[in-house]
């Protein structure tokens, strides 16, 4: 009997690791690709014959013809940011017509829900959390207090969704002081939305167990990372959703094993948007360097990325968490010509020297990270594709990750272009695709 490994890609850090191209790379191989959280504050680049492209919402595979896309009850829609997505899809010849599932069980973003994101980070002031704004906190809050619409109410009975958004909009209008919200327009827009997204709502979990029943594969594709994980990020700095693979079975309705394998993606170096601490933080030339020439700028708001060493506790951390099989490491080029490339083996704090990752986030802002340096390379890796093609410091440096995180680099990719990628040989990678 043929048997299809269903694999999570994910992030293992702050997020912006790369994962679009990974997801884009592996979705060949794949019947399905699934989205299990988040919304679209993620903000996946690919290229479309030469052109850039960036999905937030629809998973990357949308890109190859024949991949069925997924969006998990573990997502929140705004239904504009979904049209607008599409309508772009199109006008760049790619119909996502029998192509896209939307589960009916995923939460609406509504429209004051941005509002209300911009609120709360003016409300916290010295403490905000640096969101994108796109209304994704609200939203899961609303889903979490048993208030959230969700994509089913907009397709069902016209006078519990009126109820639902009169009471949602009375709630609004308490929090936000002098404003007064007219829920009609809210639940006219609501229904119109409803309509233009009835013939891509199903039911998800029956779909997958379908496809799993068949045979095929589904890829799990992760948004934001392990470290903006709601229960295991640096809380409160987070994103309001489960990134890691836990929110996989609770996001897409599956039950655990029907996850095969996990594929880690990590950045050769660190990188994170918005508040919160980054115990390896650069700051002046360094920063800068490895800012443009990673060219570290947020997909989904154009943010200056905070950039720094690569944090082994933290990608050590989020193996453990996830149980990675394996690590897809992104953007090894961009240390190209660097004379020494440190590596955060742990931290030095008030209660001594530790190398797990701390939940207090007061002890891990205070903590200076313990560095092993490594000698660097000024022979390029970009574009290389074979690990022995790679300088020997370049190879070195690699060999002592995987080292101290415990974990085998199954892929390295030495460039933003497909082919500008090591696949090892032997590894997970190679073995989950052999089933193809
Ligand atoms: P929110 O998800 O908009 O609520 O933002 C919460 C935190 O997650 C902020 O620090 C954001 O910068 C961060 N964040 C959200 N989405 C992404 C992403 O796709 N990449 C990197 N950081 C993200």
């Amino acid at each position: 009997m043929r048997v299809a490994t269903n694999i999570a890609v994910l992030g293992t850090q702050w997020g912006d690791e790369g994962k679009g191209k990974i997801v884009d790379m592996l979705t060949p191989h794949f019947a399905a690709v699934a989205r299990y959280q988040g919304g679209h504050n993620a903000g996946h680049t690919v290229y479309v014959r030469g052109q850039k492209f960036v999905l937030h919402l629809i998973p990357s595979g949308i890109l190859h013809p024949g991949v069925t896309c997924v969006i998990g009850n573990g997502v929140v829609i705004d239904p504009q940011a979904l049209f607008r997505e599409i309508d772009e899809l199109a006008k760049l010849g790619i119909s996502v017509e029998g192509r896209l599932l939307i589960s009916e069980k995923a939460h609406i973003i509504l429209p004051y829900h941005r509002e209300l994101d911009v609120l709360s980070e003016a409300r916290r002031g010295e403490r905000k959390i640096g969101t994108t704004s796109r209304g994704i906190g609200p939203a899961y809050e609303d889903k979490i207090g048993r208030r959230g619409i969700r994509v089913c109410d907009l397709l069902g009975d016209r006078e519990a969704l009126a109820q639902e958004v009169r009471e949602n909009v009375h709630a609004r209008n308490q929090i936000i002081k002098d404003s007064t919200l007219d829920w009609q327009p809210v639940f006219r827009q609501m229904v119109e939305h409803g309509e233009r997204m009835r013939k891509w709502v199903g039911d998800v979990s029956v779909f997958i167990a379908g496809l799993m029943a068949r045979g095929d594969r589904v890829l799990f594709e992760g948004a934001q990372a392990t470290l903006l994980d709601i229960d295991h990020g640096t809380y409160p700095f987070v994103t309001s959703s489960s990134a890691s693979v836990g929110g996989v079975c609770t996001g897409l309705g599956v039950p655990p094993r029907a996850i095969g394998g996990v594929l880690g993606v990590a950045k050769a170096y660190t990188t994170r948007v918005g508040e919160g601490p980054l115990p390896t933080e650069l700051e002046g030339a360094l920063a800068d360097r490895l800012r443009e020439s990673g060219q570290e700028y947020g997909a989904s708001t154009g943010r200056p990325r905070r950039c720094g060493w690569f944090d082994a506790v933290v990608v050590r951390y989020s193996a453990r968490i996830n149980g990675l099989d394996g690590l897809a490491l992104t953007k090894l080029d961009v240390l190209d010509g660097l004379k020494e490339v440190p590596i955060c083996v742990g931290y030095s704090t008030s209660s001594g020297p530790i190398t797990e990752f701390p939940a207090d986030l007061r002890l891990l802002a205070a903590a200076t990270p313990i560095y092993e340096t490594m000698p660097g390379w000024s022979a390029p890796t970009k574009g290389v594709t074979r690990f022995e093609a790679l300088p020997l410091e370049a190879q070195r440096y690699v060999r002592k990750l995987e080292q101290i995180t415990g974990v085998p680099c199954s892929i390295i990719s030495t460039g933003s272009d497909r082919e500008e990628t090591i696949v090892a040989p032997g590894s997970v990678v190679e073995r989950w695709l052999a089933y193809a």
